[in-house]
């Protein structure tokens, strides 16, 4: 376990979780009981339905390439060149003595290594959907995905805003609430929650400050002695805990209370511990996440963002490369000839992409494809717009955010997504200079390299080389160089 969480375990004063601070708990290990096999109701799908819906289903999340993120039943995992998390698990996880470690320290210097293990900050963890109808209600489900929101307020990632079609997600829907044996959204009512017992809601309460769950969930912003900062330190446990003020229209009503008592009944594999709660008092914290008062601030007023500053300092490709576009962007918007050119490229997590690729300096001023085979510039304004759309995508972002990021203990009523799409899609907006810088550089005619940066013959990605290509100042769209000069050549090996 965390040291951070087994730092909040403690002053929250849980004795059940202590062990598991001196014992590592086997994520896993509890998944030996099948809960009341014996007397299970009567399945609610008929087989032919159920095998409809699953295929169905199936195809959709196939082509939404939903496993690049999570994990979800017997469906094939991506392959490693395009799973986000997975790979990023798997980076982050070497350790110096690791064969692996060695391998890719040898071949790109253990800089590059120490780098990614530095760099990559998110897509460490999603939720496992696998059986999720098992526990969230499909309707929830059903409204989620037409419009996705924050749920877990550490988790800075987002589900990102997906093109799904509404028969997409009636799709999705059916193949998770059939896979579960759910019930179907469509044809089922959703069951009421018992009516309030104000007792009960104050004792579970109660129950909820002082026995653990704090050290990982929110419930809207009741304080609970936990600052957003340590739920931050507390690591994956915390990150993937949702907050419960969602809980009634979330939460299946009949595993609410078997979930609390021991949840790896439930989800075998889950992060979230067994705690050593009776039923009785499950049920009390059951009554509380139902009907408590998750304390909402007021509703946010639209966001708008303020116009970029053009800052007072030469801004050269190399700094915006480095501290933006090459930094988070680029994960999406990579080179045509990668294993991955990237969603935002040539398509992918079911978006067609936009030819867009910032891998280099030359790929950028290439912009994207438009109407009549030609090309536009991403760093100019097009006809009617205010600013370029590198910069608007960026500033859109922000104007999601309400929606998408809202932090521990600031929580609100969710707004609507706006009209236009938000880059980094799913990530964390970039910060006031981050946004700035790429302003500038703008302002300042999009200079380019001027000498050869990045290390030549590599081609890890990042490195890719930088050359100084003919015409190397100006924000309107050209085409790559005809001729690859050698430098690029020598490098960039498909
Ligand atoms: C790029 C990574 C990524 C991909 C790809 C992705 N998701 Fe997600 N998804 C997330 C993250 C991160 C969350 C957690 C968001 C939160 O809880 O705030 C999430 C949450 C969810 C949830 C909410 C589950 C709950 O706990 O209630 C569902 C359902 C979901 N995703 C379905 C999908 C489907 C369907 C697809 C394919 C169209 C998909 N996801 C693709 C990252 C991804
Ligand atoms: C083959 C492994 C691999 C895959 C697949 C992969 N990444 Fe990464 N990712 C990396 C590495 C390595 C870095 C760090 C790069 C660096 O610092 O130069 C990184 C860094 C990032 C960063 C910036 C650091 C951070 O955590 O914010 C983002 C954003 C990112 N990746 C998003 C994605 C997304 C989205 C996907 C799936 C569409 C993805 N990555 C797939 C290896 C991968
Ligand atoms: C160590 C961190 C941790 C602690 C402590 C913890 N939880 Fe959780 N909880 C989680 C995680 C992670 C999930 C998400 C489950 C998943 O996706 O596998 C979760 C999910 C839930 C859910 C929703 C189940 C679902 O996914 O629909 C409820 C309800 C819940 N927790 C209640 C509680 C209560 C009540 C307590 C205190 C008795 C508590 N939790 C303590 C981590 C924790
Ligand atoms: C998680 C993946 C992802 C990340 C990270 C990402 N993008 Fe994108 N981007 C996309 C996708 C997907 C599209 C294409 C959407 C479509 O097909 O309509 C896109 C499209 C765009 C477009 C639209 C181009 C046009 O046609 O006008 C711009 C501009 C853009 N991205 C800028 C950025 C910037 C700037 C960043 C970093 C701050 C960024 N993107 C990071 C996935 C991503």
């Amino acid at each position: 376990m965390n040291r951070g969480l087994c730092a909040l375990l403690g002053s929250l004063a849980v004795a059940a979780l202590a062990a598991g601070c001196r014992d590592r708990p086997r994520p896993g290990a509890a998944a030996t009981a099948s809960p009341s096999a014996s007397a299970a109701p009567p399945p609610r799908w008929a087989p032919s339905e159920r095998d409809a819906a699953l295929s169905a289903g199936r195809a959709v999340l196939e082509r939404h390439e939903c496993t690049r993120c999570h994990k979800i039943d017997d469906l094939k995992e991506a392959a490693r060149p395009l799973a986000c998390t997975s790979c990023h698990v798997f980076l982050t996880g070497l350790r110096p003595g690791d064969r692996q470690y060695k391998s890719i320290a040898d071949k790109y210097g253990e800089g590059v290594m120490k780098r990614y293990q530095r760099n990559i900050q998110h897509l460490v963890g999603s939720p496992d959907l696998s059986m999720i109808a098992r526990r969230v209600r499909p309707s929830f489900l059903a409204s989620f995905l037409a419009e996705p929101f924050d749920l877990r307020p550490t988790l800075e990632e987002s589900m990102f805003r997906h093109a799904l079609s509404p028969a997409d997600v009636r799709a999705v829907v059916r193949y998770f609430a059939a896979k579960a044996d759910a019930p179907d959204p469509e044809t089922t009512p959703d069951e009421p929650p018992p009516p309030a017992d104000p007792a009960k809601v104050a004792a579970g309460k109660a129950l909820f400050l002082s026995r653990g769950c704090a050290a990982c969930h929110t419930y809207g912003n009741l304080a609970t002695g936990v600052t957003a900062d340590a739920l931050k330190k507390a690591g994956l446990a915390a990150a993937l805990a949702p907050n419960l003020r969602f809980t009634r229209e979330r939460t299946r009503l009949d595993v609410l209370v078997p979930w609390i008592v021991d949840p790896q009944r439930v989800a075998p594999g889950t992060l979230m511990p067994a705690l050593g709660l009776s039923p009785d008092d499950a049920g009390a914290i059951s009554q509380f996440l139902l009907h408590g008062d998750p304390e909402l601030l007021p509703a946010a007023e639209p966001v708008e963002p303020a116009a970029p500053k053009v800052l007072a300092e030469h801004v050269g490709w190399e700094t915006v490369k480095e501290q933006v576009l090459g930094k988070v962007c680029v994960h999406c918007h990579m080179n045509d000839y990668e294993k991955d050119p990237g969603p935002g490229n040539k398509g992918g997590l079911g978006y067609p992409g936009s030819g867009l690729s910032m891998r280099t300096y030359e790929a950028l001023v290439a912009g994207v494809p438009a109407e009549g085979g030609k090309r536009v510039s991403v760093l100019q304004p097009r006809p009617g717009e205010a600013l370029p759309r590198v910069l608007s995508a960026m500033l859109d972002r922000r104007r999601e955010e309400p929606r998408d990021h809202v932090p521990a203990f600031a929580d609100r009523p969710r707004p609507h997504y706006p009209k236009t799409l938000g880059m980094p899609l799913g990530l964390p907006s970039m910060n006031d200079r981050e946004v700035s810088l790429v302003a500038t550089w703008i302002a300042q005619g999009c200079p380019g390299p001027k000498a050869v940066t990045g290390m030549p013959g590599v081609d890890d990605g990042y490195l890719v080389p930088d050359g100084p290509i003919k015409k190397n100042q100006g924000c309107e769209a050209r085409a790559p160089e005809a001729k690859r000069p050698s430098w690029a050549v020598d490098a960039a090996k498909p």
